[in-house]
């Protein structure tokens, strides 16, 4: 039965998100309730050489001032530290551990209150004096020395001598500055002290599990013994991937006041975590005079830190979406003194994808080809890395679709030809690429005689739609109406879950809860057929389904039992069940979503200042449970793209080898003035071989392409080629 999925339903956790009644991770209270405050470094590479808190510890009311010096033991070795998203390479980040400064913004001294005001104020009176050591931060300056991430490259055929003989090339570098995800919610943890060396942890984060795992092996705690909660995530980007140093902090100070604590980050002390790492992208297209490629060459340099090697698949998508005989690839890192850079926001493809969609658009203009031409005369059914084909890919009808809305045909093509007064009208497309994956998890379903479901998992909802779709999918697959399905997540002590990331979320989930209630079915059926009389005696398994609270026969729809009457007969009034759903290991395809982006950009010809008028986006991911909410990822994701396109960018002084614009004034987000019409399409994209219920997952896929078509739009606008990101209007001066 299928009443809910594929349907525009609103969000279940919608009216206690308006009401304010959903509780983030820094609104939980508890008595006794002890308010944190954190001191970081101002220099970028060194030792502490003293720290001190004697002026801080004077201000009433403040109670404890943490640092290296005095803080309550953690474990030591690098094992202990490595969360499940941890690079496999290096040594993970531990707040107030020791004397050694990594980057500027890294916490030194943790000030510990009655009230926040006085954490705040005490820890502006902490002084520390530091022996500085030579640092860079500079990616540029540090390029020859990029070393190669130990990951399998595949090259195919010679490329170099394929691009030699190419009968149009196309060569350039593009680049990708740092940028910071900037979810609305800070990161913020409550820990609350239960007693008996029992902690209950509230968390801002995307994995509550990932959170536990870490701080029992640093703070040596049983599983009972401290649990971590996170019911609502005010956005997160991939921010929330790792644990955050804060959670760590929050339980040094709950540990060492043996009280509640309460710590939140500022919007600056933001800037001293994980960030989307600058990358220099080079590309090289070679291609036969009819538009078919022959090269591809895709190297990568990106951003890690002094301690952790982090880096992400920037290079395989050039390997794997056109067809080409010839394609090599290396992927490279420099290491900077900054923070381990992190995932954000479609990791490795909104970059990767947005230089090869830059550079396929440059390689369209020398061609005097269409760009959607170029893409459909390299167009392949099969993975080119991988050499096998997709479970699905509707990428040919995004094309179709998305220009079809835009009004693609219009277009003229020589650059500066279309304009509206006294602005410049481009157009630009771009091909989206991203993985369709899929994680275990367990989800458990209690049912009770009156018709009620209640599904529990820990994994997070991000703000993404998991509440919703999960009871979408508990509703259908249990013959329920939706109002009877109550969803928890969030909560360590839940069945298991992986982090909220990668956009795998909605097929995971889906499948646990599909595959759990089939064990709920089951034993209802057995029930059912236990009773005297049962007009479902000789049903076999598979021909029953739940239906609007009943156990009915797929054969003839007269032979019902509703659930309470099995429940009844049985003697229970509930069924427990948990199972964990694994999906098989298949190699024989390709996973991944698809999307063929359309921006039209207006240029002011005097000024340069850029508007994204109108952007459609096709979008193939497998089913769509939800449209709605889909659509509001998918509207996200897009605006997310515009700010890579014109607007993000951290930058650093390098001489203080600090942020300069680590607040939201100066680090640019697009606001409602920046966003104007923005379509989705869902193409229809059925696929049976994927997963049951042929869902790919949706939200990363959403951005990957859109930078790379508003850059090409700007170009088409105004006959200029910015590179690198974002295109401000100063570049276009240039
Ligand atoms: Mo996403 S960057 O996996 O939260």
């Amino acid at each position: 039965m299928m009443n809910y999925i594929g349907t525009a339903t609103s969000r279940v956790d919608g009216r206690a998100k308006v009401t304010g009644a959903a509780k983030y991770a820094g609104e939980f209270n508890a008595s006794r309730l002890a308010y944190g405050s954190v001191v970081e470094s101002t220099i970028p590479r060194g030792r502490i050489a003293r720290i001190d808190t004697s002026e801080a510890l004077r201000v009433e009311g403040v109670l404890k001032v943490l640092t290296y010096e005095n803080r309550p033991r953690m474990a030591g070795t690098d094992q202990a530290w490595k969360d499940d998203i941890a690079p496999e390479e290096g040594s993970p980040f531990r707040p107030l551990y020791d004397d050694r400064i990594m980057f500027s913004g890294q916490p030194v001294a943790l000030v510990l209150a009655e009230q926040w005001e006085i954490a705040q104020y005490a820890a502006s009176l902490v002084h520390v004096e530091y022996d500085q050591q030579a640092f860079v931060t500079d990616l540029f300056k540090q390029r020859e020395q990029a070393f190669v991430v130990q990951k399998p490259e595949k090259p195919r055929g010679d490329a170099e001598r394929a691009y030699a003989a190419s009968e149009v090339r196309h060569e350039a570098e593009y680049f990708i500055p740092t940028e910071h995800h900037n979810p609305m919610e800070l990161f913020a943890s409550t820990v609350t002290w239960d007693g008996g060396g029992k902690l209950t942890v509230y968390d801002k984060t995307q994995g509550v599990q990932n959170v536990q795992r870490l701080l029992r092996s640093v703070f040596n705690k049983k599983a009972d013994d401290l649990r971590v909660i996170s019911p609502f995530v005010g956005g997160a980007f991939g921010a929330g991937l790792r644990p955050q140093y804060q959670v760590v902090v929050a339980v040094l100070g709950a540990l060492a006041l043996e009280r509640s604590v309460r710590l939140v980050l500022t919007r600056q002390q933001m800037y001293g975590l994980g960030y989307r790492p600058a990358t220099i992208e080079r590309l090289a297209l070679g291609a036969k005079a009819d538009g078919t490629l022959d090269a591809i060459t895709h190297e990568a340099i990106a951003v890690t830190s002094q301690f952790e090697d982090f880096s992400r698949n920037d290079t395989g998508w050039s390997a794997q979406l056109y067809k080409c005989a010839n394609a090599k690839y290396l992927h490279r890192l420099v290491r900077l003194d900054v923070p381990t850079s992190s995932d954000m926001r479609a990791p490795g493809a909104a970059t990767g994808v947005y230089a090869l969609e830059c550079a396929m658009d440059e390689l369209a203009v020398a061609l005097k080809l269409d760009p959607i031409e170029l893409r459909l005369r390299c167009y392949s059914d099969r993975d080119q890395n991988e050499g096998v084909p997709y479970t699905s890919k509707q990428l040919r009808e995004c094309y179709r679709q998305g220009a079809e809305a835009f009004g693609w045909d219009k277009r003229k093509a020589e650059p500066c030809s279309m304009r509206d007064g006294s602005e410049l009208v481009g157009w630009g497309m771009a091909t989206g690429i991203w993985e369709a994956l899929q994680m275990p998890v367990a989800a458990r379903i209690v049912l009770t005689a009156n018709g009620h479901a209640e599904i529990s998992c820990a994994a997070s909802d991000i703000g993404t739609g998991t509440y919703t779709i999960m009871a979408q999918v508990a509703a259908d697959t249990l013959g329920l109406p939706i109002e009877n399905i109550s969803i928890k997540l969030g909560d360590s002590a839940l069945p298991q879950a992986p982090v909220e990331g990668g956009s795998w979320m909605a097929a995971s989930a889906s499948h646990a809860v599909a595959k759990t209630a089939e064990e709920v079915r089951k034993e209802l059926l057995t029930l059912a057929k236990k009773m005297k009389n049962s007009p479902l005696a000789r049903a076999k398994r598979n021909d029953v389904v739940l239906a609007d609270g009943k156990l009915v026969s797929k054969l003839d729809a007269s032979r019902a039992v509703s659930i309470a009457d099995a429940m009844r007969h049985g003697a229970i009034d509930r069924i427990e069940k948990q199972r964990t759903n694994r999906f098989p290991e298949d190699t024989s395809h390709a996973r991944n979503a698809h999307s063929a982006v359309f921006a039209e950009v207006k240029v002011d010809e005097q000024l340069g200042v850029i508007r994204v008028s109108r952007v459609v986006s096709a979008i193939a991911a497998g089913r769509v449970l939800n449209t709605k909410t889909a659509h509001s990822q998918i509207v996200g994701s897009i605006v997310g793209g515009i700010g890579m396109a014109l607007h993000e960018e951290t930058l650093y002084d390098h001489r203080l080898g600090r942020i300069m614009n680590a607040n939201i004034a100066e680090y640019h987000v697009p606001v409602n003035a920046d966003v104007h019409d923005i379509k989705v399409i869902f193409v229809d994209e059925p696929d049976n071989i994927i997963n049951p219920l042929g869902i790919k997952g949706l939200g990363e896929i959403g951005i990957v392409g859109v930078a790379a078509a508003i850059a090409n739009a700007v170009y088409h606008a105004t006959g200029k080629r910015v590179r690198d990101l974002p295109i401000t209007l100063d570049k276009l001066q240039r």
